[in-house]
């Protein structure tokens, strides 16, 4: 994807004015990205980093129903490349109208990707998915519970739950306490909260497959790296089920 220095600096400035004001979530959602919506995707493939490793990790069956939970522009689903053709269909939600408008652009000739305006929190599909998928969105919904718990209501027994985000550093000395707060404040300016408790909600909903964690550079802060994870869960049978 091509940078541009007027495109990234529209998109600073969103940043460094934080998260607007709005009657309610989806409002701010909409204030926030419309004025970065055409110049979010150069930007966050700099910032948002595991998201082409969790697609490859999600590998869905033939004929799957995916979903992908706070899609924004649908750039993630070009990950899947030519094996979209093998499935039934890939649905991206999102709340926002701005960065829907991209991903509508985006799918525009493809018939298997449906772009659907819709929480998280409640958005179920017409059949239970094979596949759902988070990118850097939990984060930024406040009811992150209860779309956890949604993502896990709408899977079929043994699908496949996958979440990429940021997080907050561990560990108890000093110098990673100072990291934790200074990226929670960091992150909170802009309408994103980071939380250990993301994970542990995903471990508990499901059994976890894997969890990768890694350090992820940021464009423009050079020596500065912040912690993402990337994890997959398979939402459990019933007790009842044959293996
Ligand atoms: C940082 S963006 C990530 C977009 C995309 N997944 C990616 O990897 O580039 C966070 C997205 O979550 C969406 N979002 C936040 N809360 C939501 C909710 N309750 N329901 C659906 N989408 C939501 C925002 O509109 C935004 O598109």
């Amino acid at each position: 994807m091509k940078t541009s220095i007027p495109a990234d600096f529209k998109t600073l400035w969103r940043l460094a004015r934080g998260a607007p004001a709005g009657k309610n979530h989806a409002d701010r959602l909409e204030r926030f990205y419309r004025p970065q919506a055409e110049s979010y995707d150069a930007f966050r493939d700099r910032l948002l980093q595991g998201r082409a490793e969790l697609i490859e990790l999600l590998a869905p069956p033939d004929g799957a129903l995916i979903v992908e939970l706070g899609a924004g522009t649908g750039n993630n689903a070009r990950h899947f490349g030519a094996q979209l053709a093998r499935f039934e269909t890939v649905e991206l939600v999102d709340l926002c109208p701005a960065l829907l408008e991209q991903a509508r652009e985006r799918w525009a000739h493809e018939p298997r990707v449906r772009v659907i305006e819709a929480d998280a929190t409640h958005y179920r599909p017409s059949r239970p998915a094979d596949r759902v998928y988070l990118s850097y969105s939990l984060t930024m919904m406040p009811e992150w519970r209860a779309a956890l718990e949604n993502a896990v209501a709408m899977l079929k027994p043994g699908g496949i739950l996958g979440v990429v985000d940021f997080e907050l550093p561990r560990g108890d000395c000093l110098a990673e306490r100072c990291a934790c707060e200074f990226w929670r404040r960091w992150f909170a300016h802009d309408g994103v909260y980071l939380n250990r408790a993301h994970v542990e909600v995903m471990q508990s909903l499901t059994e976890t497959v894997s969890l990768r964690e890694s350090n992820a550079a940021l464009p423009y802060l050079p020596g500065l790296r912040v912690p993402y994870y990337i994890y997959v869960g398979r939402k459990p049978l019933p007790a009842n089920t044959l293996q």
